[in-house]
């Protein structure tokens, strides 16, 4: 364990190599489960009470974490791999959540903000962050982006290129297009080629 500016950092029986933590704030913590490998990845918290959860041998390369505000929360679960460039944002005090043994490619932007506001004519806001919900065994193309509120099922494809900004509660589907839609039903998918 070590701390990082008011972050601790929990790593036991995990490898980390070339990750950066650029961290401000009270009462963040990075945990990092055992035979997890986590290559080149970045980690920016700015607030209090987040939390960065990373399952038993999650295997992450070019990862980047970016936290602003409170009681934020990023899950990635056991066995699941995030191959190449990835970013993840979480403001507002939200979530996002990936299951486990999923599969994600790489130039991938997951966020449950926008980052700016959207505003009706009374001058309100009307884009609030909402969390993100990918369930366990989701297969993610490359260049796909997932933005506020969408939840993807479990043992689904999403194929090159989406843009996913509803939920998808139907599982065993491929999804595809912009906005992301159901494209195919009855299938899985697994990591071999067989
Ligand atoms: C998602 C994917 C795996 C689905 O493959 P598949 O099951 O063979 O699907 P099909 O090619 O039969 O496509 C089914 C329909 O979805 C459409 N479709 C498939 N992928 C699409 C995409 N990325 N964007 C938009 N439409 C797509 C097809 O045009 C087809 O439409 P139709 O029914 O009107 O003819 C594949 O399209 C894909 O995106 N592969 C890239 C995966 C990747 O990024 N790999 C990197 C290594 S992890």
């Amino acid at each position: 364990m070590f701390r990082v500016h008011g972050t601790k950092i929990i790593c036991n029986g995990a490898a980390l190599y070339k990750c950066r933590f650029h961290c401000a704030g009270k009462n963040n913590s990075i945990v990092v489960s055992e035979g997890a490998i986590l290559r080149n990845c970045k980690f920016k918290i700015k607030g209090n009470n987040n939390v960065i959860e990373i399952g038993d041998s999650v295997s992450i390369k070019d990862g980047e974490f970016w936290i602003e505000e409170d009681g934020n929360r990023i899950e990635v679960g056991a066995r699941s791999s995030l191959c190449g460039k990835i970013h993840l944002a979480c403001t507002e005090g939200t979530c996002i959540k990936i299951g486990e043994s999923c599969l994600f490619s790489s130039e991938i932007v997951i966020r449950t903000g926008d980052s700016h506001s959207v505003l009706n004519l009374e001058g309100h806001r009307i884009n609030h962050a909402q969390d993100v919900n990918i369930d366990n065994h989701v297969w993610v193309g490359q260049r796909v982006c997932i933005t506020k509120g969408t939840h993807i099922s479990s043992n689904s494809v999403v194929g090159t290129g989406a843009v996913c900004t509803k939920s998808i509660e139907e599982s065993n589907v491929v999804i595809a297009g912009v906005p992301a839609q159901i494209v195919k039903r009855n299938v899985t998918w697994c990591n071999e080629r067989i």
